[in-house]
């Protein structure tokens, strides 16, 4: 395989969408997989086999986030922290794990992140904010490593979903936010999908430090 495509969390949802699209091109890593992204040392492993198979990947595609909707003062220390190691924790790990052999590669390459639909805005996010919050730091983190890789040819873009519908989605938070949809429909995974094969085609180089909003206009 050719410079493969690692996709975190390409075991369900988007990520699933995600790695169906790249074919055999695509490596998936995830929980169930036995890969544990909030874990340096499961990642080192899995890391370390990937490259003596294939060398390093074009593309890292980091999906995993767990999403609680609580209000601020209900959410209990567990839940916070819970929010942070899927969705915050596991973004850091994996770059510290996977970018520094692109580097090395010399090649070009791409990495892109998840965040969610808003949370670049300057405005309070009410319905689930710890989790909006985690997403927060997932886009700056994702500015910053754009500034880092951009010498080496290698761009970081964040993809921002709003309501995709899935068999995992949360389905009530989402029944209740559609009416508030301008397309006046859910997201379909493709929709993401079409966003990040676009962020992996050559033309994309020039693009880097974006947030890209696949929400049907909610956020307008
Ligand atoms: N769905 C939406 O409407 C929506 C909206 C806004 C933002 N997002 C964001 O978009 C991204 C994808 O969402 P999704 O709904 O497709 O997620 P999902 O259905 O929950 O799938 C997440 C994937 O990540 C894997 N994963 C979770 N924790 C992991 C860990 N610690 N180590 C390794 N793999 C892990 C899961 O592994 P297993 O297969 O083993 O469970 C699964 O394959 C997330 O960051 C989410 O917050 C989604």
């Amino acid at each position: 395989m050719s410079q493969p495509i690692l996709v975190v969390g390409g075991g369900q949802g988007i990520g699933a969408g995600i790695a169906a699209a790249f074919g055999e091109r695509a490596v998936v890593w995830t929980r169930s997989g036995g890969v544990d992204a909030t874990d340096p040392a499961s990642l080192r492993r899995a890391f370390d086999a990937l490259q003596a198979e294939h060398g390093a990947p074009f593309a890292l595609v980091h999906c995993p986030g767990d999403f609680a909707e609580q209000p601020l003062l209900e959410t209990d220390e567990a839940t916070y922290r819970a929010m942070f190691a899927s969705n915050v924790d596991t973004a850091f790990h994996t770059i510290r794990t996977v970018v520094p052999a692109m580097i090395a590669a010399k090649r070009p390459g791409r990495v892109v992140l998840f965040a969610a639909a808003g949370v670049d805005k300057n405005r309070g996010m009410a319905r689930a904010p710890v989790y909006f919050a985690a997403k927060a730091a997932v886009v700056q983190l994702g500015r910053a490593l754009a500034l880092e890789t951009a010498p080496h040819g290698i761009t970081v873009n964040v993809v921002a979903p709003g309501l995709v519908d899935h068999p995992r989605s949360h389905r009530e938070s989402q029944r209740r936010m559609l009416p508030r949809v301008p397309a006046q429909r859910l997201g379909t995974v493709d929709d993401v999908v079409a966003v990040v094969r676009h962020l992996l085609r050559p033309e994309s180089a020039y693009l880097t430090g974006q947030v890209l909003t696949v929400d049907g206009g909610l956020q307008i």
